[in-house]
């Protein structure tokens, strides 16, 4: 089982033919809300690649269609709470390159409270793992806690943020993040992503595939070549996927899956929308 505390948003998302620059006023060629959030999207991608998760989130008072999204993923609304915050929400626009630029709203994501974490991690096992990312608030708590308590913990260190990830490093055993975070982590601290101390270090590095340095092995992954159309929740896709397999202990087969289950998220639009299932990427696989 992954415990997920994770952020919730409601992603709205503007086609647009170029990312705008400073001053511009820019028209959009449409206009889609969409479940979101990198913690929803992990644990969907969890979820639908066959892997057993309980997400832990906050919505506000406005959340209501997002519950229903949720819901709709079978995914157990029990660990969801409703706080008296707007739900966060975050502004997307996707231009004709597939690339995106996104600015977040927190709101809700911010309202986890210590007695939420203590009670949802009060129900996890030994053999479970704890999923982070860097959009909710009291993160090293979550991570200090379940440490104590003798679980795992992954961090995706997105969105990066030096400090946040300096926060929880004594605390975690799987660190995500992309190329260019592992680079600026690297020149913030001195030191590598192999010399981190850490069981696992994953690595995503867009069209180069991704790595996973485990303690005394690197594991390597290419990329499949696809036509993409919104890159909106590719590392999100990549690491619950990667997550659902990798908690079986079969490196290889979970980097594999994450790499096709991601290859195929950005063939579609939408962040959780686009994540496929196990069918789908086990189908993609066999034909490659
Ligand atoms: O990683 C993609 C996600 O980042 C979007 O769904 C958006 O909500 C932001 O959190």
């Amino acid at each position: 089982m992954i415990l997920n505390f994770g952020s919730i948003n409601l992603d709205l998302v503007y086609r647009v033919p170029h990312l705008p620059a400073p001053g511009e006023t820019l028209a959009s060629s449409s206009f889609m809300r969409y479940l979101g959030g990198k913690g929803i999207n992990q644990s969907i991608a969890v979820a639908r690649a066959g892997g057993t998760v309980h997400h832990i989130g906050c919505l506000g008072p406005d959340g209501g269609w997002l519950r229903e999204q949720i819901a709709g993923f079978g995914l157990s609304l029990d660990g969801i709470a409703t706080v008296d915050v707007p739900t966060g929400h975050a502004v997307i626009f996707v231009d004709e390159a597939a690339e995106n630029q996104i600015v977040l709203f927190g709101g809700s994501n911010h309202a986890f409270t210590q007695d939420q974490i203590d009670r949802a991690l009060a129900q996890a096992s030994a053999e479970d793992w704890v999923l982070l990312q860097n959009e909710t608030n009291l993160v090293p708590y979550v991570a200090q806690t379940a440490k104590a308590r003798g679980l795992k913990v992954a961090y995706s260190a997105a969105p990066f943020d030096a400090v946040a990830v300096r926060e929880v490093l004594d605390h975690i055993d799987l660190l995500a993040l992309n190329e260019g975070e592992a680079a600026a982590l690297a020149s913030d601290l001195g030191r590598g992503a192999s010399d981190l101390g850490l069981d696992h270090v994953l690595i995503t590095k867009g069209a180069d595939g991704a790595e996973l340095h485990s303690a005394d092995q690197v594991f390597h992954q290419g990329s499949f070549a696809v036509e993409s159309i919104d890159t909106t929740g590719a590392g999100d896709t990549f690491l619950g996927a990667f997550m659902a397999r990798f908690v079986d202990g079969d490196v290889a087969h979970a980097l594999e899956f994450a790499a096709a289950a991601s290859a195929l998220q950005v063939t579609r639009q939408g962040a959780a929308a686009a994540i496929p299932d196990k069918a789908e990427v086990e189908a993609f696989l066999r034909v490659r």
